[in-house]
């Protein structure tokens, strides 16, 4: 007895749509492509005034930190407002609930009040997923990324007690992420999801960690694929790595397959070797959630978006509607968009200000942490951990007791 019926009726016809979708599909990305190949470098902050730094709240717990995060910036930042350097742009309407509205993943207006500034500092958005109970609408995150072709993922995770000082490089716009709304139900039974790696959009993410691992002093680069098995996408991310290395002579690297790479995460001896991170699209998703664990959870960590012309800075975690829902939605940890804030801050050429950020945010999460955010009623509210980080900002001898934490 045969258990699968063939639900094709006309196979020739169903082959024939399906090779035009992809038709079509490579169509676009000879596009992207030509693109990436014409992009010029990096914005001059320094030569930007005002630098028009956007805020929108999102969905769930996002208006709540983000409200916590704008009083931080706007101290920090006060007399770089006064003076017209910098000016905030508070950015309302990027909510599930317009979205479906418009059935756009980005409002119309929003994106327009998108465009209109350098750096968007940006709240979680809740990402409906096929067969719930919203439309099958893309993620905000993704379609800001891709709009603004944010290429790079750049999550940090520090727990210097345990001498993690990890810098994840996560790919941004390819992988399996660039047509996930773009599958193709071929028949009832049979679906194809696509994965796109291209040497350029691989190239530019993998320069930009070595770079990085060369001005920091880390001078070590960890390539992460499963290019044994996912031999074509994989097997170019990990050749035009290759490639790149050899331009860094002085950085040494080594190759890793996502499965063990994730084991050694947690292997204690063997996890303080890594330091700079680079990986394709999914596998970066996934693993920086692991790694974040390590510091307190996917609510401490921040995460920027960077391009060439625009960047985006946001937590890394998601809109936690379940919070809302319980009426914990005060108890949210609004670190992880600190943490994003000082990021930004670092992106736009206001380094002490950001490593002023940086230190307090060890210092009030992990070195003294006084208050402690739990989510739960029974910790701190966010407005609570506010005062205090400001208090901390605030005190002279800031550098002092974050150096006397140091080892
Ligand atoms: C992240 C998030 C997003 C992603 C979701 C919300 C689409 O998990 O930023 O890591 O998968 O990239
Ligand atoms: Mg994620």
């Amino acid at each position: 007895m045969n258990r699968f019926k063939l639900t094709a009726p006309n196979e020739n016809e169903t082959i024939n749509k399906a090779k035009d979708h992809l038709g079509s599909i490579l169509v676009e990305q000879f596009d992207r492509l030509k693109k990436i190949q014409r992009e010029e470098g990096h914005v001059d902050y320094s030569k930007v005034k005002p630098i028009v730094i956007g805020l929108a709240g999102g969905d769930g717990i996002g208006p709540i930190i983000m409200k916590q995060t704008a009083r931080v910036l706007r101290m920090l930042l006060r007399d770089d407002l006064d003076s017209g350097k910098i000016s905030l742009k508070e950015i309302e309407g990027l909510t599930l609930e317009n979205r479906i509205k418009e059935m756009k993943a980005i409002p119309d207006v929003v994106m327009q009040e998108f465009r209109q500034c350098h750096v968007l500092l940006k709240g979680p958005t809740t990402t409906p997923e096929a067969g719930g109970p919203y439309p099958n609408l893309e993620s905000a995150n993704v379609a800001i990324r891709k709009a603004f072709d944010l290429f790079a993922n750049v999550r940090p995770i520090r727990v210097p007690s345990q001498g993690i000082d990890w810098t994840f490089f996560r790919e941004n716009t390819e992988g399996e992420y660039i047509l996930g709304s773009r599958g193709l139900m071929v028949t009832e039974d049979l679906a194809l999801d696509f994965k796109v790696i291209t040497r350029q959009g691989s190239k530019r993410i993998i320069e930009m960690a070595f770079d990085y691992a060369r001005r920091t002093g880390a001078n070590h680069v960890t390539v992460v694929t499963k290019a044994n098995v996912i031999k074509t996408t994989d097997g170019l991310f990990l050749e035009t790595a290759r490639d790149v290395a050899k331009k860094y002579p002085e950085v040494k690297w080594d190759s890793w397959y996502i499965d063990v790479f994730s084991a050694k995460l947690i292997d204690p001896k063997r996890r303080r070797d890594f330091k700079v991170v680079v990986l394709p699209n999914l596998y970066g998703d996934i693993v920086t959630d692991e790694a974040a664990e390590f510091q307190g959870g996917v609510g401490t960590a921040g995460s920027a978006n960077i391009g060439m012309k625009y960047a985006m800075f946001e937590a890394i975690h998601g809109s936690a509607p379940r919070m809302i829902e319980e009426g914990r939605g005060d108890y949210a940890d609004p670190s992880s968009l600190m943490r994003a804030a000082a990021m930004m801050l670092e992106h736009i050429g206001f380094h002490e200000k950001s490593i002023k950020l940086h230190h307090a945010l060890d210092i009030c999460c992990q070195y003294e942490a006084k208050l402690k955010v739990t989510g739960r009623i029974d910790g701190a509210s966010s407005g609570q951990f506010t005062d205090y980080l400001i208090e901390t900002l605030n005190n002279n001898n800031l550098e002092s007791i974050w150096k006397s934490h140091q080892k």
